[in-house]
């Protein structure tokens, strides 16, 4: 009996390990809610065998979650669309160093966080959508973000709520070139021109310019994209029709860029086939299929935007400021909302 019962712990325990060591699959945990990354698992496992296992959620809930579970997390990556809920994780040490040469070469400095840890896996600009029957060209023309302060738009900008990751990583990035005292001034200023209480996602600021609620708006640049499909309805995309979109600070430091990124966890179970499946996701393929599917641009030079978006223009200035600014300003940058009446 006894010899059985160490039989069976022995058996187990080789069992475990095993499946430890050979389990070919990976557990990603992501704040990606686009049907069309679905795709991308399968032919991901028809290419290698490796199973892609998903748990998704808003970034907020995957971070609690990744906390919570710690040590004993069966995650292997961490996918989200903001730099700073990236740079969150990493703080609080859970990311790994990326090591494939692969992966490094092909993603730029600026999308990459420090010792590599995470990196970007398409880009999207927070750019400028106005009603051209409402602004002039006068008006529009080399705007800068630090412009949408100015008293001339009062009562005519709209943007969502100070909650947002996206307005808080821009606020982020302002705070890293213009400094704190500007960035508020600014901020202050912003709040005064609301046209409206910020409420919606950004889709629905576009919308309030298309329907005449402002004339002007801040919102990510996939947005006007997915609804010139017509993915999001007829009246959508009518309403989009009717809307200009506008690189700010090409005259300046450039258009604010944030990323979707990944991650992968200091205590992944499978981190080699995390890296083949990050290696994978920046295959000229895959890349494509993102551009064409959220219209996201590419965080590759040579695989250009899907041509909803690059209609707006292709060769625009980016704003070089490292993503990882965004999380290491994020604390200030949401006191600092606070503190303007941005709610
Ligand atoms: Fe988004």
């Amino acid at each position: 009996m006894k010899y059985f019962s160490k039989f069976f712990f022995i058996a187990s325990l080789i069992f475990t390990l095993s499946h430890q060591l050979f389990a070919n699959e990976i557990n990603v945990y992501t704040s990606r809610h686009y049907d069309s990354d679905e795709k991308i698992y399968e032919d991901f496992k028809s290419l290698t065998g490796i199973k892609v296992n998903i748990i998704s959620g808003k970034g907020k809930a995957l971070m609690e979650r990744l906390r919570l579970e710690g040590k004993n997390s069966p995650a292997d990556l961490f996918i989200t669309s903001d730099a700073g809920n990236l740079w969150k994780i990493q703080k609080d040490n859970m990311f790994r160093k990326i090591l494939s040469e692969k992966i490094i070469k092909t993603v730029p400095d600026s999308a990459r966080g420090p010792n590599n840890e995470w990196i970007g896996i398409a880009k999207r600009s927070r750019v400028i959508f106005y009603n051209p029957e409402r602004v002039t060209d006068l008006e529009i023309k080399n705007i800068t973000y630090e412009d949408l302060a100015n008293p001339r738009w009062r009562g005519r900008l709209v943007v969502r709520s100070s909650g947002n990751i996206y307005n808080q990583s821009l606020v982020a990035s302002l705070i890293s070139s213009i400094g704190i005292e500007r960035t508020e001034k600014w901020a202050k200023g912003i709040v005064k021109n609301f046209a409206r209480k910020p409420q919606g996602n950004d889709r629905s600021q576009i919308l309030a310019v298309a329907n005449g609620e402002a004339d002007i708006a801040l919102a990510n640049t996939y947005y006007i994209g997915l609804m010139l499909s017509g993915e999001k309805g007829e009246d959508q995309k009518k309403a989009a029709e009717k809307v200009s979109m506008i690189f700010p600070g090409q005259a300046d430091n450039g258009t604010h860029i944030n990323i979707s990124g990944v991650g992968i966890l200091k205590n992944a179970p499978n981190p080699s086939n995390a890296e083949k499946f990050i290696e994978y996701l920046l295959t000229d393929k895959v890349q494509k299929h993102i551009v064409d599917n959220t219209y996201e641009y590419s965080i590759k030079s040579n695989v250009p935007p899907n041509k909803l978006i690059a209609k707006f223009g292709l060769n625009f200035k980016t704003d070089e400021t490292n993503a990882s600014d965004f999380g290491k300003y994020n604390p200030e940058a949401v006191r600092l909302m606070d503190r303007a009446g941005w709610r």
